[in-house]
């Protein structure tokens, strides 16, 4: 079976873009990253798929103000471009509207470093230790229109530890989406999810 062409949205240092990378090196994965597009041009993720081979994309979300529908018009022509089939967004720290979430309904994957549905949106580790919760983690989930919706694929939680920083909670959870992520996008691409 030939591996699904994949697409990875970054903002930023990409690290779990390289994870991904990484996963992909295996002959036997089922997927390859075909795109990694950034829409913040100096992202420091960019150089290290450029590093890996990989064709990368800048849609920078600024000249287009707040005509989002515009943004996502020349973001949909980039993964058309390089027969894009499925979407990770990894660190892409840009709200889609409902229209580009439901064309890739069931084929565009988010994680968001939190036990969802606890700690939506930003600053979770932050607001994790203000709530005192003993277990903090990762979730990878499928991009519904409503923020950091959407069924769960893959979940991991760590245990919060006394003394834990803000730093050394992301820490421990990076390493989760780390491992996560890539087993959350072989499911998919190997089809072995109900849609
Ligand atoms: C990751 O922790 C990811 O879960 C988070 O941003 C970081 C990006 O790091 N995403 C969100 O907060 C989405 N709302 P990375 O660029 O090194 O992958």
């Amino acid at each position: 079976m030939s591996r699904k062409r994949v697409a990875v949205l970054i903002s930023g240092r990409g690290s779990n873009m390289a994870a991904l990378i990484e996963a992909t090196k295996d002959p036997s994965y089922p997927a390859e990253i075909a795109l990694v597009v950034s829409n913040v041009p100096d992202a420091g993720g960019l150089a290290m798929a450029q590093k890996n081979g990989i064709a990368t994309a800048v849609v920078d979300h600024k000249p287009f103000g707040k005509d989002r529908a515009a943004f996502e018009h020349a973001l949909q022509a980039a993964l058309e471009q390089h027969r894009i089939e499925i979407v990770c967004l990894a660190g892409f720290m840009r709200l889609l509207t409902a229209d580009f979430v439901v064309r890739w309904q069931a084929r565009m994957l988010n994680i968001h470093p939190a036990l969802l549905p606890a700690f939506k949106g930003l600053d979770t580790h932050k607001r994790a230790l203000e709530a005192g919760v003993k277990q903090h983690g990762a979730t990878v989930h499928f991009v519904v229109p409503e923020m950091d919706a959407g069924p769960i694929v893959a979940q991991e939680a760590v245990d919060v530890r006394p003394g834990d920083t803000e730093q050394s909670l992301a820490a421990r959870v990076l390493a989760v989406e780390h491992k996560i992520y890539p087993l959350a996008l072989k499911l998919v691409a190997e089809g072995r999810l109900p849609r």
